[in-house]
């Protein structure tokens, strides 16, 4: 039996805008093993991002227990979850996020830069990253001389900078035509030394996956598993 990585237990979250509460969490239950790369899938507005950002530390629940490799993430401090977060977790944000004036190569090695990383050895991580996203002659172009596909491949180099133990990629096939999608789906699912929880509303992203659960009525379902 493997060795359980991410465990959420009966989460709950809202949301407390003038206009009244929004319930988005409502008792999550969710555990993911040590190596497996599940699919969380649920229409637009259910909570998919709220769930990944308590994963990732970025937001903390009401109610419930979020733990990774047996660590209750709500009792670290700010700075224990940055430094968590540095150095175990890698994030694919759905509008990435890269820095504009920064070429793509700078832009995989941002996440470096808080780390004591000998900088030869990270630019070389850099290089072999954008060589497996297929982006090697592309490296000294800016965001903006790429195309979207080709943007989100170097926002996933940069997530694995830092050799994370868990990815997370929040709707990564968001803005893609389903061809480059299903491409960017195969490149975080396969070759990997890292748990991956991807969150979407597409459904084929499941395929790749090992498990797929659904986010519906606040609660996580298992849907499928191969
Ligand atoms: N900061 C916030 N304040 C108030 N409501 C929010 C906030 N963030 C998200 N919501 C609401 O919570 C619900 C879930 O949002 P979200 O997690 O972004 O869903 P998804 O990623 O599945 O589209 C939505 O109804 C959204 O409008
Ligand atoms: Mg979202």
């Amino acid at each position: 039996m493997q060795e359980i990585l991410v465990k959420i237990v009966d989460v709950h979250k809202t949301y407390h805008p003038e206009a009244g509460p929004v319930e988005v969490l409502r008792g999550a239950n969710l555990n993911v093993c040590s190596g497996q790369s599940v699919a969380i899938i649920g229409p637009s507005g259910c909570g998919k991002s709220t769930l990944l950002n308590l994963i990732a530390g970025l937001h903390k629940p009401d109610r419930g227990r979020i733990e990774i490799n047996g660590q209750n993430l709500i009792e670290m401090s700010d700075k224990e979850m940055e430094n968590f977060r540095a150095t175990k977790i890698g994030i694919v944000f759905q509008h990435h996020h890269l820095l504009m004036q920064c070429t793509a190569i700078e832009n995989v090695l941002l996440p470096t830069l808080p780390l004591s990383m000998n900088t030869k050895e990270a630019f070389n991580r850099a290089s072999e990253l954008l060589e497996r996203v297929g982006l090697s002659s592309r490296a000294h172009h800016f965001p903006s001389q790429l195309s979207g596909g080709e943007q989100h491949r170097v926002a996933i180099a940069r997530a694995l900078i830092n050799h994370p133990t868990l990815l997370l990629a929040d709707e990564p096939t968001g803005f893609l035509e389903p061809s480059m999608g299903k491409e960017i789906v195969k490149l975080l699912a396969s070759n990997r030394d890292y748990t991956l929880i991807t969150v979407t509303h597409a459904d084929y992203v499941a395929g790749a996956m090992d498990a797929t659960f659904s986010l519906e009525g606040g609660k996580i379902n298992a849907l499928n598993h191969k």
